[in-house]
This record gives structure tokens, sequence and C-alpha cells, in this order.
């Protein structure tokens, strides 16, 4: 990358964040108190916008197919879940400590710097460092120790080991520890997924980048129990519709997106195959989520540190096994920043007079992820209008996200709703008192139509798509 296309590319990323913060996508956390350091909280538009591609992935994912089943498991769970996934003992990062100014980092993350492979199997103590100093004051660094990602907290009134819990750091673990209870009140059979979208906590050296690594965020995922005999042919499957939901929900360009098949030796060890899906962000390629077949490991693991026998029976052959499971994985927070990532355009806009233009800020998000679908923009504040104008907005919010706004010019008003990405706006003019007519704006054509107001809301209909 160049120079020029570096700085470029940084200016996109601020642009975003700014838009975020103006528009009311997304604030700082605990802003009012100077901030919690990477962390975020969602403004109206930004959690509305969450919560449609949530929706979103869930019809895709869950509703729309008959082969999963929906979860929403406890955030605290009984400590031994992850002993047996082994969240305990391994979920960590390698870390060094400048001797001079003290600041930590993320061995990987020097290394990476440093256009080095991070050596993933060898043992810290085996790392080949020299020539690795603090990047922020040349001092240098201590040997690397391993720091567990696990947010510890403690239930009940005393503090110690007996009373020691964990935020979860996945939802994978709930959709385990209820497999049996699943499958005995479902009664499905192989295969079959369990799927939950839910918070999860990880303790991050090195967050940031905005929301892209925080220490708080929402993962979606599935388990997708299988006949291991099955497992290439399935996780072909998840690919394909993996890729379907970035192209046809998503609808990013795809050039954008990465498929890192990730090699023998880097893999976790009961991994057969991973796949990384990443984005070329801004600030570089990475991941943005993943599909992992993961073999029998967790009901093994989970059957052997608790005791309860996890098998599955076929019905048909009566033959008694382990399924195995392939996992995909979806971070909530990572696939908003892909949206806005995608759908900030800067262009030049005609203006009101003849030949004009101007520059405007447009947010192409997909119309049905658009946190305001609608808006309803009355000509005049004047009473004969607005009442119209505010009956029709009623009318439409049971099906639509619908604003109403009748302050400043109408450009102005255009503007705003461009740049929240607000795929209609509908204009109530005077002419519209007589004809029974209203005017409606296209953001990404900037097109108008006149529409009859009985008509309205079944021409949305149709341009949405639902
Ligand atoms: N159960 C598998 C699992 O948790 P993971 O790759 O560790 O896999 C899943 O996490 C996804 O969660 C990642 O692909 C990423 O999209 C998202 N994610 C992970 N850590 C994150 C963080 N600190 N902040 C925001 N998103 C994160």
């Amino acid at each position: 990358m160049t120079g020029k296309n570096m700085n470029e590319k940084n200016d996109k990323m601020e642009k975003v964040i700014s838009l975020c913060k103006r528009r009311g996508f997304i604030f700082p956390g605990s802003e009012i108190y100077g901030g919690l350091a990477n962390s975020w909280d969602y403004g109206p538009l930004g959690h509305q916008l969450k919560q449609n591609i949530k929706k979103a992935w869930w019809k895709f994912f869950v509703q729309e197919r008959e082969d999963m089943v929906p979860l929403d498991s406890a955030i605290i769970m009984n400590p031994r879940v992850w002993e047996a996934s082994g969240h305990l003992q391994n979920f960590s990062d390698l870390l060094v400590e400048c001797k001079k100014c003290h600041h930590r980092f993320r061995i990987d993350h020097l290394l990476e710097a440093k256009g080095i492979e991070p050596q993933y199997d060898k043992e810290p103590n085996e790392m080949d460092l020299t020539d690795i100093t603090c990047p922020d004051c040349d001092g240098h660094l201590t040997e690397p120790k391993a720091f567990n990602l696990m947010f510890k907290t403690f239930i009940g009134i005393t503090e110690d080991s007996t009373t020691t819990a964990y935020l979860r750091p996945e939802t994978a673990g709930g959709m385990f520890v209820n497999f049996k209870n699943v499958l005995n009140t479902t009664r499905r059979r192989l295969p079959f997924g369990i799927a939950q979208i839910g918070k999860c906590f990880r303790n991050e050296i090195t967050p940031g980048n905005f929301i892209f690594r925080t220490r708080e965020f929402e993962i979606g995922e599935f388990e997708y129990f299988i006949d291991p005999k099955d497992w290439e042919k399935i996780f072909a499957m998840w690919l394909d519709e993996i890729k379907r939901w970035w192209q046809d929900i998503m609808q990013i360009n795809m050039d954008n997106l990465v498929w890192h098949e990730i090699p023998d030796g880097e893999r976790a060890h009961y991994s057969k195959r991973t796949m990384d899906i990443e984005y070329k962000y801004p600030f570089g390629v990475k991941e943005l989520h993943g599909i992992a077949y993961r073999t029998d490991f967790d009901l093994s693991r989970h059957e052997k540190v608790s005791g309860q026998d996890l098998h599955y029976t076929d019905p048909i052959t009566n033959e008694k096994f382990l399924p195995h499971v392939i996992e995909p994985t979806f971070g909530i927070d990572r696939m908003l920043l892909v949206c806005l990532l995608e759908a900030y355009n800067e262009e030049q806009a005609p203006t009101a007079d003849e030949g004009e233009t101007e520059a405007r800020v447009v947010m192409k998000f997909p119309k049905h992820l658009a946190p305001v679908q609608v808006a309803i923009l009355p000509l005049s504040k004047k009473e004969e209008l607005s009442s119209v104008a505010r009956d029709l907005a009623q009318t439409l919010r049971k099906n639509f996200l619908v604003d109403y706004d009748e302050t400043q010019s109408i450009g102005k008003r255009y503007r705003r709703q461009d740049e929240i990405g607000t795929p209609f706006c509908v204009t109530v003019d005077f002419d519209s008192l007589e004809d029974k007519k209203v005017t409606v704006r296209d953001r990404d054509t900037m097109q108008q139509e006149r529409i009859e107001i009985s008509e309205l809301k079944n021409y949305l209909i149709s341009k949405f798509n639902f």
C-alpha cells in the first residue's frame, strides 16, 4: 500500500467514526466521566442497525432453516465448563513488557508489524525475539508470558477460589452443555445445529480500531452436529451459505473479503479444517469471522469432565457415537463495522440550482438493514401539512422504521437522511392536500416520483422486497 492509499484509508476510518458520533450510531463509552478506553455505546441509530443485522442473521441462518434450533444460555456458567473447553488453561495471549516504559504488547502483533510469521508451534522461550524492541520507546522487552483473557468474577459475597466464576468468552459452551437437553426435547436427528447470539467478554490486551477489538462484544454462532463421515460435504455447504450471506444479505463488495485457509500446524490441534474469513479494513487485512471443523473435541471433553453420556444413537442404524461439530462463528460488532465501511460514500449531488452540485456523504446500507427506512418530511411546519404528515408517519410505522423531521430546509433534511442512510424520503407539500399524492425520493438515484398516498405503503413494500 502506498503512503497516499494508507492515508486515504485511515481517513475513511476517521470519517466513519466521526459520522457515528455525530449522527448517533456509536458513542465513546462512559463519555461524561472521561470515557473508558476502548468501550463504545451503541446510540439510537447504531442500536437499530445492530438489531437489523442480528435479525437478518437470525432469519438467514436459523428461522429459514429446518435443521437449526435457537438457544439463549447463561453468561455466567459453572466454571467447569471452561475447564472442559480448555479456556482456563489455554485461552491466553503471549505478552511482553517493555523494561523502560512498561507498556505491554502481544507478541504476535509485534512479529506481524515486523513482517515475521508468528511461530505458533514454538514454546514462548523458544521464540526468536532478538531485534524486536519496544515500538513506543525502543526499550528492551521482557521474556514472553501467557496472559489469560477470561474475565473473572465472584458469585455471592465471599471472594475466594470456591466462588470464582467467569463471564463467557464465547457462546459455544452453552450450546455444548445443552446438547443432550436439546436432543431430548426436540427429537432432532443429525445433522442439526444449535444457534445463539449473545454478549461475550475477553480481557483483551490490545483492544482497538474502534469496535474491531473490544473487551465486551457480541457473537452470533452455531454448533452444527454431524456424523463425521459427512464433514467435508457439510463444511463445503456452510462455506456456500456464508458466501450467500455476504453477497445477498449483507450485499458487500466480495473483493473485500479474503478467504484464509489456516494451514496445518497453525490450526488448533483438534481442528481438521479452519477457514478465517478476513476483510480488507482500512487498518489492514484482518479477521472478520471464521468456520472450523472441531471434530468431537468439545463433546468428548464435556463428557469426560461432567461424567455424563453425550453420545447420540442413530435411529436407523442404532449406531452410538459422539457427534462431530462444524462451527461457523460471526462477530456481530465486526459485521456492523464492515457494514458501515461498505456503506460510506462521498459523491457530488445536484443542488436546487440548475447545473450546480455539492458534496454529499451517503451511507448506502442495503435497504433492509438501514436503521431508518422511510423519512417523512413535510415542506412546512403549518398545522394543515404537519397533521397529514404525522398521520402518514404513524400509519407507516406499523411496517417500517420511520423518522419524522420538519426542521430546517428540505435540502439540509435530505443531506441528513443521506448521511444516516435512509433509503426513501417522502415529502408532503401543499399540493398533497389537493391531489392526495406525495413525492418519494430514492437515496441512491436521487430520482423523485409522485405517488398516491393510498398506494404509498404497497409502493414502499415492493421497494424493500420484504
Ligand atoms: N466459538 C468460536 C470463537 O469464539 P473466535 O474467533 O475466538 O471464535 C468469534 O471469536 C468471532 O468473534 C471472531 O471471528 C470475531 O468476529 C469476534 N471477536 C473475537 N474477539 C473479539 C473482540 N475482542 N472484539 C470484537 N469481536 C471479537
